[in-house]
């Protein structure tokens, strides 16, 4: 199975999914694709040899923005796109050419904690503001919603006395580096989503 990886960050779920890969999962990273200058996710995709693209958002239509994000996809034959830390909200048009084959990874218990803002530190400050005891990560398929499309797989982490946002964020994100490439490994083997491996690249 072919994956496409869309960032704008640090990419240290990228790196768990190169990692997998590196160690026989059954499927390839085969395009990265940043939409923030210099994102480390870039240099990331290409220290692991990946092929990795900067296609910038800013001053020019939404539209022709995602045509060259599905143009580059479909060159790299893409069945399944993993968005990771990818900063953008994908439109209705997007979605329809990969639907049920966009997954996205929250870090929180969605449906709890997610939606519009929702992002960053600002969803552990939510957390701890709410007396949550625990927390934890969702991989979610991608629909036209922000945050609300069909949970996959979710992993729980306690909140701690005395955690600060921080704190609570680099825990989740341990969670975070394991969960993604169990369910893109699943996927990959057929065990979710079934059919997905195996049919042709989205179009
Ligand atoms: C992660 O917390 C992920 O859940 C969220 O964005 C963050 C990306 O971090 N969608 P990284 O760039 O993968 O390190």
């Amino acid at each position: 199975m072919r994956v496409g990886v869309l960032v704008s960050g640090y990419g240290s779920n990228l790196q768990a999914l190169l990692d997998a890969a590196a160690a026989g999962a059954p499927y390839t990273v085969a395009v990265v694709i940043a939409n923030v200058a210099g994102a480390p996710a870039l240099e990331r995709a290409r220290r692991a040899g990946v092929s990795a693209h900067l296609v910038e958002h800013r001053g020019r239509p939404r539209r022709e923005f995602e045509e060259e994000l599905l143009r580059l996809l479909r060159e790299a034959r893409v069945d399944l796109v993993c968005l990771a830390g990818f900063l953008r909200i994908l439109s209705p048009w997007f979605v329809s050419h990969f639907r049920g084959r966009i997954l996205n990874i929250h870090p929180a218990l969605l449906p709890a904690f997610g939606g519009r803002g929702m992002y960053g530190l600002r969803v552990h400050e939510a957390v701890l503001a709410s007396g949550a005891a625990q927390s934890g990560c969702t991989v979610h398929l991608v629909d036209e919603t922000v945050d609300g499309g069909p949970i996959l797989a979710r992993a729980t982490v306690p909140v701690l006395p005395g955690d600060t946002p921080e704190t609570l964020a680099a825990r989740v994100a341990q969670a975070e580096h394991r969960l993604y490439p169990q369910v893109v490994r699943a996927i990959a083997a057929g065990r979710l989503l079934p059919g997905l491996a195996a049919s042709p690249a989205g179009g």
